[in-house]
């Protein structure tokens, strides 16, 4: 059977456009009804416009059911609104995409603290936010599907983005916590590291690359990662018609004994503390504390 979303309510943040223009129809297309957020602005975060009625019109025209909203996901009060708005006409909701975002690259040194915070806000806490406000009916209904939205940049790391890759690291600490408090409600959370051509990449991709990126080929990576069956607390990359996981990992390291712990002996083993051979990749952050417990029985000092 093609995964369907009837039955399902979902919200889209930042869904006039690009990425998530793409997933609001999708997910119409596929019986869901859909609140189409959008502020409507430009990829700085000013401006103004109805690109979120856009939308609900093209949702509509394709036989679809969707409504627009115009809040801002960075103010938790209009966020209230907007989830209680959805529940008022649908009764509940199902699915979250944290999709909204903005850019104001600068290398760090020339960054306007200014400029730091209003990135975070708008990723980070708009997507805590929203998050937040369908939480409870998350828990009361024993069901939730949120998509938090990453980037390779906050993954590893990007010139000249400093603002946008620390929110956008930011919102995978979210995500895996979220998984573990939402596991117990049948709540799945997972992070979408998305290369797709929209006004946020145009002339960073060449060309030919921006039309093979097409936002509706990172689009079914979306829809799985908020379907019924989907898996929890992972990290998926998608562009291009290519899908892929991305893990952070945890290397066993090395025993240092008390005579032997300082900063010269860290330099000395550096290789084998950073070698890989044995990763693992932790569920939950006690696993770093089970990790050195291993590590130093290995070395034949248990904690106890
Ligand atoms: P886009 O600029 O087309 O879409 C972002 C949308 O968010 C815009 O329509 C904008 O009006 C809206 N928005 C901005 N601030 C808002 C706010 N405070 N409240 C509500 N809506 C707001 O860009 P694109 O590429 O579609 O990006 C979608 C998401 O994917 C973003 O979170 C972006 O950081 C992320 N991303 C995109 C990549 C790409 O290759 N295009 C790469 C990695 C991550």
């Amino acid at each position: 059977m093609p995964i369907r979303f009837d039955d399902h309510v979902a919200i889209v943040t930042g869904a006039g456009g690009g990425l998530g223009r793409a997933y609001a129809l999708a997910l119409a297309s596929r019986g869901a009804r859909v609140v189409v957020n959008d502020l409507g602005v430009s990829s700085d975060g000013t401006g103004s416009s109805d690109a979120a009625t856009q939308v609900v019109e093209e949702i509509s025209a394709a036989g679809g059911q969707a409504m627009a909203n115009g809040a801002d996901v960075a103010d938790y009060d209009q966020v209230t609104e907007l989830v209680a708005g959805a529940k008022e006409r649908w009764g509940g909701v199902h699915i979250l995409i944290n999709n909204a975002g903005v850019l104001r690259d600068k290398t760090f040194a020339k960054m306007d603290p200014a400029d730091f915070e209003f990135v975070v806000r708008v990723h980070l806490l708009g997507s805590a936010f929203v998050t937040k406000a369908c939480w409870d009916g998350f828990r009361d209904q024993n069901y939730g599907r949120v998509l938090m939205t990453a980037s390779s940049s906050g993954l590893f790391g990007n010139f000249g983005q400093a603002n946008y890759a620390a929110a956008k690291m930011g919102v995978v600490g979210l995500a895996k916590t979220l998984h573990l408090e939402g596991a117990r409600h049948d709540i799945r959370v997972n992070t979408i590291a998305p290369t797709a051509g929209t006004r946020m990449t145009q002339g960073l991709l060449p060309d030919q690359a921006f039309d093979a990126f097409s936002p509706e080929r990172v689009t079914p990576a979306a829809l799985f990662l908020v379907s019924r069956d989907a898996p929890s607390g992972q990290i998926v990359g998608a562009g291009a018609g290519v899908v892929q996981a991305s893990y952070v990992t945890l290397t066993p390291g090395v025993a240092l004994s008390d005579d032997d712990l300082t900063p010269d002996a860290v330099a000395d083993h550096w290789g084998a503390i950073a070698s890989r051979e044995r990763e693992i990749i932790p569920t939950s952050g006690g696993e770093q504390a089970m990790l050195i417990g291993r590590t130093l029985a290995d070395a034949g000092r248990p904690f106890a």
